[in-house]
């Protein structure tokens, strides 16, 4: 009888999945506490399985380790667990800046994140960064912050200073008695109970003392007279400013909830993924190019958020991970490759639990489904059940570096162009094509990714090349109503007017003051800052 009402066909699976990823400033603790998720899941059973996949500091130019890396991140890049009655989907983000665009799509594929920051150090440029693309979405947000057995910022400045810095109001759901060597634990303002740390020793369930109410006797017994004190008036004072916990801003992406905690400890990560699973959000409807598409719909739909080479080079096909928007994702099924225009169907689609690759049969919304792919799939492709319109959102920052590309050798063109084309697929970097002229350029937002690129053409492709640094610092679609004058333009500006590759016109600039004098002078031209405008 339930399932002759189509709305509720995939309701029970639907709330049963928190897709999210954990975010942060590098070192601030995301490898540890992700770690620590899984152990609490079951995926790993001993602490240091995960490995940390960031790009460590020193090793720009070791390729083995760029290689090593890699793999790691593949392995990584989804996570997805049991814990309690919900379905965890961990989506990984690459700590290192150089490949920020990377985790700034995997964010179009999550319902919320968990952000953590670290006590010592605060709000850091990639938090604030992170933070920004969250809001632009207005993902919920739950703030950890970590490294509590340190000597960090007293907790109301750091509260104080996420909410200025992030833009964003805070309102803590636990709270530390004391830090670094004094660290005694941290209250839990939701249940009303102490969670007591002891250094030597991992948090278990017998070290919550629940407690009647601050009054309580136990709490001078357990902490001492003067640390229950200070704990009576910042509770007092919480109180007073931030009242009971509503989880409707935090919902909206307008408030997010603190919990404090020292993750290599496993100290206040349980409190941590236990509100999590409580609050974060279900999968959610998504915006598209023709309409929303309500999560709950029958029909199939999805995107396309990363793209991952396989290692081997003798294997040509590629890993696209596909977040399930609506309906069942099925295999051996036929489905509608939008901007191909074609349909196709997948024989072993694999999910990520426990970190094992696992061929599937089914998934639902807020699964991330791995394909192989053989060169079909770009960054944001839509699949569907027919209907025809695009996952918005799914952004193509603006480049930030620009270098021709050089052919050290003739006789590998043909190998070179077809690497060019199949590593910027997959998002490291773009690729521009010269107007007048058939000069390559690439536009990446970290120098780290031409060093990728020249090692995996050679690698991968048998290419060699060298980069030219080209005096640009900004790249922006452009679009005009009148033909003639963007001609004109372009006529006027050759050297500065490139294509994308789907032969999209683009501009160049050299410098803001460029930039801003083009736009004054040409106001029928409209610059846009992302190349998600050609979708919609
Ligand atoms: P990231 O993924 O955000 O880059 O950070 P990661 O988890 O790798 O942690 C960065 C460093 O901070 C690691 O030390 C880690 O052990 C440490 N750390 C994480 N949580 C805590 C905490 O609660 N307290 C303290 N004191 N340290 C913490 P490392 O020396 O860089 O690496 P490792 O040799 O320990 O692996």
């Amino acid at each position: 009888m339930f399932y002759l009402c189509g709305r509720m066909k995939y309701d029970s699976e639907i709330q049963k999945r928190r897709t999210f990823a954990i975010i942060s400033h590098p070192d601030a603790g995301k490898t540890t506490l992700t770690e620590k998720f899984l152990l609490f899941g079951g995926a790993i059973q001993v602490a240091g399985a995960v490995k940390s996949n960031k790009i460590k500091k020193h090793a720009t130019s070791d390729f083995m380790e760029i290689e090593r890396q890699r793999g790691i991140s593949v392995a990584t890049s989804v996570m997805s667990f049991q814990y309690k009655d919900k379905l965890i989907n961990l989506l990984d983000t690459p700590g290192h800046k150089d490949f920020a665009e990377d985790t700034y799509r995997t964010l179009t594929a999550v319902d919320s994140v968990i952000l953590v920051v670290d006590s010592v150090k605060g709000v850091e440029e990639q938090t604030r960064k992170l933070m920004e693309v969250c809001r632009m979405r207005d993902t919920p947000v739950i703030v950890f912050i970590n490294k509590l057995d340190r000597d960090g910022k007293p907790p109301f400045d750091l509260l104080d200073e996420i909410e200025k810095e992030l833009n964003i109001h805070l309102h803590p759901l636990s709270w530390p008695i004391n830090m670094g060597k004094e660290f005694k634990g941290v209250y839990n303002l939701y249940d009303k109970s102490l969670l007591l740390f002891n250094p030597n020793q991992k948090a278990t369930d017998e070290d919550i003392v629940p407690l009647k109410d601050l009054s309580d006797p136990l709490l001078t017994e357990l902490v001492g007279e003067k640390d229950a004190g200070h704990l009576r008036e910042d509770v007092e004072l919480i109180q007073g400013v931030y009242g009971d916990f509503d989880s409707g801003p935090y919902l909206e992406g307008k408030a997010a909830p603190v919990f404090f905690g020292s993750a290599i400890n496993n100290f206040g990560v349980k409190e941590l993924l236990d509100t999590f699973i409580r609050i974060a959000p279900e999968p959610r409807d998504m915006e598209t190019s023709t309409r929303e598409v309500s999560v709950h719909e029958d029909k199939f739909s999805g995107f396309i958020f990363k793209i991952h080479a396989n290692l081997d080079p003798r294997h040509r096909d590629r890993i696209a991970f596909l977040r399930v928007c609506s309906g069942k994702f099925e295999r051996n099924k036929y489905f509608h490759h939008v901007r191909l225009d074609r349909d196709v169907r997948f024989s072993n689609p694999y999910s990520f639990m426990a970190r094992e690759k696992d061929v599937i049969e089914e998934a639902y919304p807020g699964d991330v489904v791995g394909l192989f792919d053989t060169g079909n799939f770009k960054i944001g492709d839509t699949l569907t059940e027919g209907e025809d319109f695009y996952f918005t959102g799914v952004p193509s920052f603006s480049p930030e570096l620009f270098k021709e590309v050089i052919n050290k050798d003739p006789m590998k063109t043909k190998q070179l162009e077809k690497g060019l084309v199949q590593l910027t697929d997959e998002g490291v970097a773009q690729l521009f094509t010269q107007y007048a002229g058939n000069r390559k350029i690439i536009g990446c937002v970290g120098e780290l990714q031409f060093e990728v690129i020249q090692y995996r053409l050679l690698q991968e492709y048998g290419a060699s090349v060298q980069f030219n640094s080209l005096p640009f610092y900004k790249a922006c679609w452009i679009t005009c109503d009148d033909k003639k004058k963007l001609e004109d333009f372009i006529r006027f500006k050759t050297a500065n007017v490139v294509t994308d590759k789907d032969g999209h016109l683009v501009y160049l600039a050299q410098s803001e003051w460029f930039l801003n004098t083009e736009m004054n002078n040409n106001p029928d031209i409209k610059f846009h800052f992302s190349s998600e405008i050609h979708k919609s």
